[in-house]
């Protein structure tokens, strides 16, 4: 007789679909903006989320199937289920203290929290939430000075995988965040402040836990700017633009496993396995930087990721994965592991502090339940099951 795993989670958000439907009656509606939205009209932001309908897995009801292990091997580490939480910058202004809750809850369940460079909690306090468990995103600083002192900071607290960003050439134009106020630098108006009122659970927790900053980059701020020195010290601070060169010197001082995130093309995809990168995350963003642009799923099918390069590099993907069939459904086209922002943060919003271990304890329900279905014993097995058409 195998063995059946059992998880219990609150039986009232079953799905990302319930927890958003919370979540947005939970969050002033400038934060839920800044969270949803994308790029212009927002057409590779919703191609995110449908293309991943057009991939068929079949059972295969007559094969013996013994225990389920969803547990994969990454990077000399073994995490108990195949999947992640994207770094979210402003996180903690989505959710308060979002960065903590989901990075202890990360830790507790053995999957990878990533912190944003402009997320909302320092490099220091979540290392120690998460048990030095936390991944790390770089945003390039444009002086290298500044760079090298924030990898000496994650080299001291024994950060365990640097994941280096590099789809922000430019700031997305998002019409959202623009008539919001939250492009940089950000504005705190009436509407806002309005919209705030109305959330009390939001606006509580907010006082509790303090007006949001950007914690990491607070050692290299002058004090008390008020937000329009803040959005010019954020523009003077980061190019976003990173190139060959630039991530050749990262890779000559960070010894560690190094991951470059927003991988599209093959071009970018061959460079990257060039520089020894040991992973990519084929990523746009969460749709928010190119619309015209391919959902991050079709680019994960294009660069055949289950034949020409398994053995050389890593290959992760991000963007519109709602559930356990989608997760199952990234790993039939090939991908080595997975990552969600948006769903963690709805997750927080519909459940505060719960929000965290209930999203996890969903997606590893989702996906166990998937697996029982095809009758799968590891997730290697998911190419096996995919309908070639
Ligand atoms: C509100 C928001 C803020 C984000 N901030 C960052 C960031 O600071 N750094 C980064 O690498 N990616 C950032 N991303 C992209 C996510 O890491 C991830 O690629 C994307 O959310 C995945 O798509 P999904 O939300 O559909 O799962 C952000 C995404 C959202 C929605």
């Amino acid at each position: 007789m195998s063995k059946k795993i059992t998880y219990t989670y609150n039986s009232r958000y079953p799905s990302v679909a319930d927890l958003r439907k919370k979540a947005k009656s939970r969050i002033p509606k400038f934060a839920f903006d800044y969270l949803e939205g994308g790029a212009n009209e927002e057409l590779n932001l919703a191609r995110n989320e449908s293309d991943f309908d057009d991939i068929y897995l079949k059972p295969q009801y007559l094969h013996v199937a013994g225990d389920i292990d969803m547990s994969v091997e990454l990077f000399g580490r073994r995490y108990s289920a195949p999947f992640g939480i994207s770094p979210i910058g402003l996180q903690g202004l989505i959710w308060p203290n979002a960065p903590e809750i989901l990075a202890k809850a990360a830790a507790k369940h053995d999957i990878p929290y990533t912190l944003s460079t402009v997320s909302t909690s320092s490099i220091e306090r979540i290392a120690e939430v998460s048990d030095g468990k936390a991944w790390f995103q770089l945003y390039h600083p444009t002086e290298n000075q500044l760079r090298d002192d924030i990898l000496r900071r994650l080299k001291d607290v024994e950060c365990p995988v640097l994941v280096v960003l590099v789809d922000v050439p430019s700031f997305g134009l998002r019409y959202r965040e623009i008539k919001s106020g939250l492009s940089m630098p950000p504005k705190m108006n009436i509407s806002n402040i309005f919209q705030a009122m109305i959330r009390p659970t939001w606006g509580i927790k907010t006082l509790q836990h303090g007006i949001p900053s950007f914690a990491t980059l607070k050692p290299y701020m002058e004090k008390g700017l008020d937000l329009n020195q803040l959005g010019k010290f954020m523009n003077r601070t980061f190019t976003g633009k990173v190139n060959y060169e630039k991530v050749k010197a990262i890779r000559d001082i960070w010894k560690g496993p190094l991951v470059l995130k927003g991988i599209t093309t093959e071009q970018d995809l061959q460079a990257a396995i060039e520089l020894g990168a040991d992973g990519v995350i084929v990523s746009n963003h969460g749709g928010r930087q190119i619309d015209a642009g391919e959902s991050s799923i079709r680019s994960l099918i294009q660069l055949n990721a289950n034949h020409v390069y398994k053995e050389k590099i890593k290959i992760m993907v991000d963007g519109g994965i709602r559930s356990g069939v989608d997760l199952g459904r990234a790993h039939a086209v090939g991908s080595d592991f997975n990552f969600m922002g948006r769903p963690f943060m709805y997750g927080l919003g519909a459940l505060g502090d719960q929000g965290g271990d209930h999203t996890i304890t969903m997606f590893k329900a989702q996906l166990y339940q998937v697996m029982q279905q095809l009758t799968l014993e590891n997730i290697s097995q998911f190419p096996g099951r995919l309908i070639q058409r």
